[in-house]
């Protein structure tokens, strides 16, 4: 028999004897002359039915367990189905005890109640369409660099340089308390988990112009938040001979309107399903909408620079915990103000105050509202999706710079960059966690990932 995928078998065009089909039963429904199993193997969100002679039923081919089902397709006489699964041997491969298995059947269970089983909930349709989307968007997003002429760069996870220079970092020790009371750090150095990829992708910008990175990344942060996360991934780009803001934010866009294209093309059911069901209303994306598409989406998109962005939250009729002030950083209310004020639409933030902004980014010289060039994409229900700037290129401010922090040593290697061949460059990082968060319209950043870490019930 020829072993199909479901997702093989939902699309066969011609009815085939001989077929074998593999899978976790996701109902069972015995009649007197017949009976229904539903099927699903993870390669769709729909799942084969397979119809069998009642004879055919075990005591233990239940709801969950793993089977093994050989037979004929065939044309299914319903409407809603191409092809069904006529069964001549169903064997149970793997049994499943229905009651202790934390999954119902036909329950459309909370993304809360499932966040508890982090080792099961990967069989829930919401969370098999989650990881199958995350699987598209991570194709897309390289497809998307490659064709455009990127290097992709694995930047290392372990690194001692502090990109972001915001204190959330973890550091590496060693777990054998011999070693540790010895030597306090394993390479004679402070190492860390990165922050960022984007100093070494400055590295590889010197040679080959256009790189991009796309890792694992770690952050010391609050883990109540729904936006934050310990470890999560970002997506970073780098490109030499940019002198604009204007091309950085080119490429964001086209990568965001790239991707979706692409998830939308590649698993439209398993987006529309977290639009009917899980996205509240009012901030169901509007990439889906019947009439709208991703491009729509960013044509409406605002630019502002940060003192207008001050600006407005001043002249805002409501008030905010946070006093909107000039030099002070965008609160998550400021961003939602400024999202709402434009219209919920992604928001371009340019041109940040100079003490704000990590010693990389590139001083615009534009007087006593010191700014440097800087941008940050606000999206609705989500905030801050990318961050980027231009780096500071020329030798002397960064040497200067530098100086004043005390951080010279640390970083002759990148003052060398300026030294040798130095260009114009700038790049950005966006959160993937958060780009499935917005597009998919999922309030907690914790129902977008694989594995939500430490739940109660095991420490995966
Ligand atoms: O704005 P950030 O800190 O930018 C950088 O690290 C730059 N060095 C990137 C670059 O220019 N190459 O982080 C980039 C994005 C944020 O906009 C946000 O979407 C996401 O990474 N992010 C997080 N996502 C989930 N959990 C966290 N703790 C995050 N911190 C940042
Ligand atoms: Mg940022």
């Amino acid at each position: 028999a020829v072993r199909l995928r479901v997702r093989e078998a939902l699309g066969a065009r011609e009815p085939a004897d001989a077929v074998r089909v593999q899978g976790w039963v996701r109902s069972v429904r015995s009649q007197k002359e017949v009976l229904f199993l539903h099927i699903n193997d993870g390669s769709s969100l729909e799942s084969l039915q397979v119809v069998a002679d009642p004879s055919l039923e075990k005591r233990d081919l239940t709801f969950g367990s793993a089977v093994e089902v050989q037979g004929k397709l065939v044309k299914s006489p319903h409407r809603m189905q191409n092809m069904e699964l006529q069964a001549e041997t169903i064997r149970v491969v793997g049994p499943c005890d229905i009651w202790s298995f934390p999954l119902k059947m036909k329950e459309r269970h909370p993304l809360e109640y499932v966040r508890q089983f982090p080792h099961l909930r990967c069989r829930n349709n919401t969370l098999g369409a989650l990881l199958r989307i995350r699987s598209e968007a991570t194709a897309g997003i390289h497809s998307f660099f490659q064709d455009n002429g990127y290097v992709h760069i694995h930047t290392p996870i372990i690194t001692s340089n502090d990109c972001e220079g915001a204190g959330e970092l973890f550091q590496i020790g060693v777990s054998s308390a011999k070693e540790s009371a010895e030597k306090t750090h394993f390479f004679n150095v402070p190492a860390f988990l990165t922050v960022s990829g984007q100093l070494h992708l400055e590295v590889m910008a010197g040679a080959f112009t256009h790189v991009f990175t796309f890792g694992p990344t770690f952050r010391a942060e609050n883990s109540q938040s729904r936006r934050h996360l310990a470890e999560f991934y970002m997506v970073e780009a780098e490109l030499s001979f940019t002198e604009s803001l204007q091309d950085i934010m080119q490429v964001m866009e086209d990568l965001f309107k790239t991707v979706t294209s692409t998830v939308l093309s590649k698993c439209p059911h398993d987006v529309e399903l977290f639009h009917k069901y899980i996205a509240p209303a009012q901030k169901v994306m509007r990439v889906t909408g019947k009439n709208c598409s991703p491009v729509i989406l960013f044509s409406s998109s605002c630019r502002i620079s940060y003192s207008e962005a001050v600006e407005i939250l001043k002249q805002a009729p409501q008030t905010f915990t946070f006093k909107p002030e000039w030099g002070c950083d965008l609160q998550t209310e400021h961003e939602k103000y400024l999202v709402k004020h434009c219209g919920e639409v992604p928001v371009f933030v340019v041109n940040y105050p100079y003490d704000l902004k990590p010693f990389y980014m590139r001083d615009n010289e534009d007087g006593p509202q010191h700014t440097v060039a800087a941008v940050d994409l606000l999206v609705p229900g989500v905030g801050e999706l990318c961050g980027g700037s231009l780096r500071e290129e020329r030798l002397p401010f960064l040497e200067s710079r530098l100086q004043r922090l005390g951080l010279t040593d640390a970083y002759q290697w990148y003052l060398d960059l300026r030294k040798f061949g130095s260009v114009p460059h700038g790049g950005f990082g966006m959160g993937f966690e958060r780009y499935l968060q917005y597009i998919l319209g999922v309030d907690n950043i914790k129902d977008v990932i694989p594995f939500p870490r430490f739940s109660h019930s095991c420490l995966l």
